[in-house]
């Protein structure tokens, strides 16, 4: 069941099979109203299109019978592919996106459908949260509350990131990120986090 023969997952119609991600408990109206406020009121920022797009394509998996679904659906993928590549966006909707999540800028942002992202987070232009292997397609991130991560940041892996997590600019994150700790470089290492074996670090 799980062999692809794609490196990524981002795809809806790929990861359609997998775990359903929680449906919120805000109406579409309500979710997008917040996502809109958090991304300063500017309905045109590429980031609030792509997050207002999921929030659809999260909603309409609510419909049933799927005959209902199936104009929603088709409607969801056109705008799931217009996001994507006018501004280089990939935001599935099977991500777990969490409330207020803003997304600053736009372009080489891709997100994998396994991913989750929690409330408050921010991702920037050139994020990518991904899977690391080749052979492991379905491993991806979790990041947690008000997790602030940097432009051109790579998360690769089943890595998980603590509440209020800093990912600095350009970082490659191949380890878990303890909450409140901030992690730079290439591979990236934590620079803040007093709790940590300095030894693990190097
Ligand atoms: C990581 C970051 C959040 C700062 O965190 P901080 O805890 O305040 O860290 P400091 O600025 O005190 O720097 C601590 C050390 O990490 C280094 N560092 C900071 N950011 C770094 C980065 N992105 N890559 C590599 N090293 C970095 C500093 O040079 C410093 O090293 P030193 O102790 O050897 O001098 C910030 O530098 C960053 O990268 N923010 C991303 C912002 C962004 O993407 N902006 C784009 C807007 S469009």
């Amino acid at each position: 069941m799980f062999e692809l023969e794609r490196s990524d997952v981002t795809n809806p119609d790929e990861v359609a099979t997998a775990e359903k991600p929680d449906l919120p408990s805000l109406g579409l109206g309500q979710q997008i109203t917040e996502d809109w406020v958090a991304h300063g009121r500017d309905w045109t920022k590429p980031g609030f299109r792509a997050v207002a797009i999921q929030r659809f394509g999260v909603w309409r998996m609510k419909l049933e019978p799927k005959l209902l679904r199936a104009p929603f659906s088709l409607l969801y993928r056109m705008l799931y592919r217009k996001i994507r590549n006018t501004y280089g966006i990939d935001l599935p909707y099977t991500v777990q996106l969490g409330r207020r999540v803003i997304i600053e800028h736009q372009n080489a942002i891709i997100i994998h459908g396994y991913s989750a992202i929690g409330d408050d987070s921010v991702i920037r232009q050139g994020v990518t949260l991904g899977n690391r292997y080749l052979d492991r397609p379905f491993e991806a991130p979790k990041l947690g509350k008000r997790v602030n991560v940097g432009a051109g940041a790579k998360i690769l892996g089943n890595l998980t990131l603590g509440d209020g997590a800093n990912v600095g600019a350009n970082a490659v994150v191949l380890r878990d990120v303890p909450a409140g700790a901030t992690a730079v470089g290439l591979p990236a290492k934590i620079i803040n986090a007093s709790s940590l074996d300095n030894a693990e670090n190097r």
